[in-house]
């Protein structure tokens, strides 16, 4: 018999003879029927096996614990119990796997710090099988919506030479015997000797290559793992994320706010028309918030302002006593109990703050006629803060030079990226979305950690 998947199953009609398999959540019962709660991962919800106790033998029955793994034949009937339309009268059940009492996962509501510690085996839960699906539902999403507007998906390499957001907190990539490492005369490391022959990193952007593939082919975008070493200890930071970066030629800011507002909203509402199950159980499980939140953002245009006038609210706001931990002043880089600010407490919607001073941002972005701006664009967001950082791209050849020369940064390795403006250069944007905070923003989750299977964080890469 084929073997169909819960999900399939709660929407069959009764009357069939069914193969279901899966893990059980648990058995409760007497000394007459057991009802086992079955889940395959096709869905938050479980199938429920009924079993009479005299068909089948004690020790069978005994190694049916939460946790354990079972093949189940028998036949789809209605069921009589609520929470449920249809359940398996169970006519014979093979064990695959038990789960001894040692299994973790035996009662329900561990705390999040316990699950991290058994990431393993938390993608069993109700709340990370929800989390899970989710994440890859938007995936499928990301994709969707560019394949549909014509823009190619473009591999930017993870291993590279060049420091794109110029931050320093890049990951070495060495094959070198550290207890052993080449000297030049110098005394420096002699990178010449290693695996690449110059030193290389694993990637913080894919943007400067996306850039190559935006010159070329119009409108690209990159999806992948992306590395930071800073040792940053947030709810909000990871060491190894997933970025969504699209580099579109011929877009000036303007348009690649468009494009940033429409991916987002397009994303939310898929997962609202696509993730529902999923998405009702973690509203009532841990945010009773979340889907008001999430159709709020559709509703909204996006607001839209210069961080001269950002900083502006927040002087008002200290000015009428609003307590921030760090000071506010223009030029400052904004925390994210500042942006938090601005679209919780000011505006009540996500806001796209552009202009900000050159000097907090990448040496990429377009300079504005003042000499102190430049055409930066973060997409704040509500319990996020920042979720998406993109620029317009300074296109002159001239201009982009006389920043890296200012900045003082190696240019040897950005001969490449400089071609770009040597050779038709064109006036193009991007941005990068962080693929873990926007699902943060999707499941509610308010760690960082625990929407992404295997998080890695400072002194932390188990599993
Ligand atoms: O603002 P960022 O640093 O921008 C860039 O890297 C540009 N090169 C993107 C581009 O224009 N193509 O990072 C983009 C986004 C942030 O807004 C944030 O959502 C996410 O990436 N992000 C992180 N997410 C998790 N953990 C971290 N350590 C992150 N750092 C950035
Ligand atoms: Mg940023």
């Amino acid at each position: 018999m084929k073997r169909l998947k819960v999900a399939q199953l709660l929407k069959e009609a009764p009357g069939q003879k069914v193969l279901a398999k899966g893990w059980v959540r648990t058995k409760r019962g007497n000394k007459n029927v057991a009802f086992i709660a079955l889940n395959d991962g096709s869905t938050i919800n479980n199938i429920q096996i009924v079993c009479d106790v005299e068909k089948f033998s004690e020790d069978l029955l005994k190694q049916i614990t939460t946790g354990a793994c079972i093949a189940v034949e028998g036949d789809l009937v209605e069921s009589m119990g609520s929470g449920q339309a249809v359940e398996i009268q169970a006519s014979s059940i093979e064990v695959y796997g038990i789960a001894d009492s040692t299994y973790p996962l035996q009662k329900k509501g561990h705390s999040m710090e316990f699950l991290r510690e058994i990431a393993h085996l938390r993608p069993r839960t109700n709340t990370f099988g929800a989390v899970l699906r989710i994440r890859h539902s938007m995936a499928f999403a990301i994709h969707k919506f560019f394949n549909d507007k014509g823009f190619y998906y473009l591999h930017t390499p993870l291993i590279t030479a060049s420091d794109c957001e110029g931050a320093g907190a890049m990951f070495q990539v060495t094959t070198m015997d550290l207890d052993n490492i080449p000297k030049t005369e110098e005394g420096k490391v002699d990178f010449s000797q290693d695996f690449f022959g110059r030193q290389t990193s694993l990637t913080v952007s894919g943007q400067l290559e996306g850039e190559l593939g935006d010159t070329a082919l119009g409108e690209i975008y990159t999806f992948g793992p992306t590395f930071r070493a800073e040792n940053s200890n947030t709810p909000r930071h990871l060491a190894e994320f997933w970025m969504v970066e699209p580099e579109m030629a011929f877009y000036d800011i303007n348009d690649n706010m468009d494009l940033a507002e429409e991916f987002i909203k397009y994303l939310v509402k898929y997962a609202l028309d696509n993730c529902m199950d999923d998405i009702t159980f973690l509203n009532n499980m841990f945010d009773k918030e979340l889907i008001g939140r999430l159709q709020g953002v559709l509703k909204d245009n996006f607001v839209r302002l210069t961080y001269t006038e950002g900083i502006k609210i927040l002087e008002k706001a200290v000015a009428d006593g609003v307590k921030f931990e760090y000071p506010v002043g223009w030029g400052i880089d904004l925390q994210s109990e500042h942006e938090r600010y601005l679209v919780e407490k000011h505006f009540g919607k996500p806001v796209i703050l552009t202009d900000y001073p050159k000097d907090i941002k990448a040496f990429y972005m377009k300079q504005n006629e003042d000499g102190k701006t430049v055409r930066a664009m973060d997409v704040l967001f509500p319990k996020i803060g920042e979720i998406i950082g993109g620029s317009q791209r300074e296109e002159s050849f001239e201009k982009l030079s006389a920043r890296i020369d200012e900045l003082k940064m190696e240019t040897r390795g950005l001969w490449w990226y400089m071609d770009t403006r040597r050779f038709g250069s064109a006036p193009h944007s991007g941005f990068g979305l962080g693929f873990e905070r926007l699902l943060m923003f999707v499941t509610g989750m308010s760690n960082i950690r625990d929407v992404i299977p295997f998080p890695r964080t400072p002194n932390n890469a188990e599993f």
